[in-house]
């Protein structure tokens, strides 16, 4: 394809598709002429504590979805060709992997960095769509590519929602009933939250008054927070003039939530 001057699309994904993953899809086939996912659940990404094991696999699933999608492509690596013996490098991304879910997930985003570098020199793609969902993460990706001048645009995709606000994710799966219709407190916290700050009320209040409706709702908040959008630093006072963002992460049952939310 890169032969024929063809401009390729990656769709870099750990599978367990849903429409989220089938919108990155449509945003890579708009800005290039052919469009491969990758399937890879990366372990790098995982602490030892965390869900490896249990992580949603769906190959055939996956497959049946991408095809009808019209993704050309399917890269999906065994472990030993993405780390084979001796590998000893990975990729460390100063700034935008701090606080959040660096401190939540210690590693994590030395893991998304260093899979993700290798996924774009590995299929020279032009463009990598992800999803805007994983804010912190995209600023991770964003910041790497820069830095280590890998010839690839990130294309930064808006989070699919469901009809009630929830943002979609594979580990939406593990919600029990009960759970599931709870989540949308969540974005719906953040929505209220988002307006108050507009129209100018104090941040720290409206963010602890957030954290204590999730709370009485029934989710487990690690954070609430306004933070600059792309340095990810946490805002507590008016005035910023740059884009700001807001963040969250709570916890419902065994599932931690994750959603963010433009401000202004
Ligand atoms: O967002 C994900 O699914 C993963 O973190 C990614 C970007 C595919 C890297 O493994």
């Amino acid at each position: 394809m890169r032969a024929a001057g063809r401009r390729l699309g990656l769709v870099p994904t750990m599978g367990a598709l849903h429409a989220g993953h089938i919108e990155l899809v449509a945003a890579a086939r708009r800005e290039a002429d052919a469009v491969a996912a990758s399937i890879f659940v990366n372990p790098l990404q995982f602490a030892a504590n965390e869900d490896l094991a249990r992580y949603p696999r769906d190959e055939a699933g996956d497959l049946a979805k991408l095809r009808a999608a019209g993704c050309d492509l399917v890269w999906m690596p065994p472990v030993e060709a993405m780390y084979p013996p001796g590998a000893a490098t990975v990729i460390e991304v100063a700034g935008p992997s701090s606080g959040w879910e660096g401190d939540a997930r210690p590693g994590h985003f030395r893991g998304v960095a260093t899979v993700c570098a290798k996924l774009f020199l590995q299929t020279g793609a032009d463009v990598a769509a992800f999803g805007e969902k994983d804010w912190q993460q995209l600023q991770v990706v964003t910041r790497m590519a820069r830095d280590l001048d890998i010839p690839i645009r990130i294309l930064p995709v808006p989070t699919v929602r469901e009809a009630d606000g929830l943002a979609m994710s594979s580990r939406n799966r593990f919600l029990s009933e009960a759970e599931r219709a709870t989540a949308p407190l969540l974005p719906q916290v953040m929505a209220r939250a988002a307006a108050e700050i507009l129209r100018g009320a104090p941040v720290a209040g409206v963010l602890a008054a957030g954290q204590a409706t999730l709370r009485a709702g029934g989710l487990a908040p690690d954070y609430l927070a306004l933070v600059d959008a792309e340095t990810l630093r946490p805002l507590d006072a008016p005035g910023h003039t740059g884009p700001m963002r807001l963040l969250a992460a709570a916890r419902l049952g065994g599932v931690r939530l994750l959603d963010n939310i433009a401000v202004g």
